[in-house]
């Protein structure tokens, strides 16, 4: 399941810190381009639709008791996530995993932290339905949408239809999502000629990622994810099957899809369940090779970094930030 990724031109200057990739076979860590992104049809999302899926996204109509939108557990202020190591459904139920990030998802093609969803579009009625989360029936979703006549006003300029279908809120949605987009980081300014734009200490993490760190085996390409699963060997309370739930395959195990790293600064705790509170214990741990639980990937192990080394790898994380702002659309009546 590895997207397809052009080689930008830029990547052929770039080859110095990635022979470990290139002996390895990873793909080479690169800006990542619009051309390459995954869209429903062949079709590029107009700026009308993502307007009117940003304003779904923001809309509390969407939970049963009018109290969560989709930016209650991915709130652009808080990296698209919550702050939390796991969150809270709309009655108040506590969630079992970590509310991920939503950077550059447009790429992607398996969403969730067991890759259950395949597209954009069906992921985004998944959470509005869920017992657990949103807990809104379709029928009763569809029912409060067609009685707002700013609603139906937009969904029919925009898919010309007039009545709100289940589909089109899933699409408008998914719009929304691609444009949440992170290429103009001070790594891409790096890539893109301007030493200036990485600090030093940055610089020798990069060096570390794709070498001695190993991190790029797995995180690698445009957005730093392989769009694979792995089980990075948290041992303690293991009733979390992951991948393994969804294939039956046991070997998967507590694998969980490797995120994407870009913007990962801003949507701390981390892992599926939130357990890894910052980067430098996300990196601490990696450096032990892990906690030892069952079915640990064969490529933890130990990585005997220095503490200056591990700071480096910090400090190469944060220069894949980027401030993006979204502003709160006003809720049509
Ligand atoms: C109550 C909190 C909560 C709400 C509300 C919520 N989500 Fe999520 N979201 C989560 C959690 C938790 C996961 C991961 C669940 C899993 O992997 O099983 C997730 C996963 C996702 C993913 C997959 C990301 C990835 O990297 O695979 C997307 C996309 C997403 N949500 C979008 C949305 C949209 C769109 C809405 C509104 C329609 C929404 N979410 C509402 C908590 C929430
Ligand atoms: C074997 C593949 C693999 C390797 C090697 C690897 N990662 Fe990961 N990484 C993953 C997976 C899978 C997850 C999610 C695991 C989970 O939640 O159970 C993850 C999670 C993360 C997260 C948290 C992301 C989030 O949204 O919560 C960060 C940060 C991270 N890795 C950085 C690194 C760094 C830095 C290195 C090198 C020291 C590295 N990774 C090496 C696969 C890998």
């Amino acid at each position: 399941m590895k997207r397809k990724t052009t080689l930008a031109p830029i990547a052929a200057a770039i080859v110095f810190s990635f022979s470990v990739s290139t002996v390895y076979g990873f793909e080479p860590l690169v800006t990542p381009s619009v051309d390459d992104m995954v869209l429903y049809d062949d079709e590029e999302n107009t700026q009308a639709e993502i307007d009117l899926g940003k304003t779904l996204f923001f809309d509390n109509r969407l939970s049963s008791n009018h109290k969560q939108n989709c930016a209650t557990c991915h709130d652009p202020e808080k990296g698209f996530s919550d702050g939390m190591a796991t969150g809270f459904g709309t009655e108040g139920n506590k969630l079992e995993r970590n509310s991920p990030q939503l950077y550059n998802l447009g790429w992607s093609s398996i969403f969730m932290w067991d890759g259950r969803e395949p597209t954009l579009e069906s992921q985004a009625l998944g959470p509005i339905q869920a017992a657990g989360e949103m807990n809104l029936p379709i029928p009763e979703l569809l029912t409060r949408l067609n009685a707002v006549e700013g609603y139906r006003k937009l969904f029919k300029d925009v898919y010309e239809i007039d009545e709100i279908t289940a589909d089109a809120v899933g699409r408008a949605i998914a719009a929304f999502e691609r444009s949440i987009i992170v290429d103009n980081t001070p790594f891409d300014q790096f890539l893109a000629g301007d030493k200036s734009a990485m600090s030093e200490s940055a610089q020798r993490g990069l060096a570390v990622f794709s070498g001695k760190g190993n991190c790029a085996q797995c995180h690698d390409g445009a957005n730093f994810t392989d769009d694979s699963f792995h089980n990075l060997g948290f041992g303690g309370d293991n009733h979390d099957k992951g991948r393994a739930a969804i294939t039956g395959d046991v070997s998967q195990t507590g694998a969980f899809k490797t995120p994407g790293l870009r913007n990962i600064e801003f949507s701390a705790p981390y892992m599926h369940d939130g357990s890894i509170a910052t980067l430098e214990s996300v990196v601490d741990y990696y450096n032990r090779g892990g906690s030892g639980g069952e079915h640990t990937s064969d490529i933890i192990k130990p990585l005997q970094l220095t503490q200056v080394e591990q700071q480096d790898l910090v400090a190469f994380l944060k220069s894949l930030s980027q401030d993006i702002t979204i502003t709160v659309p006003k809720i049509p009546n």
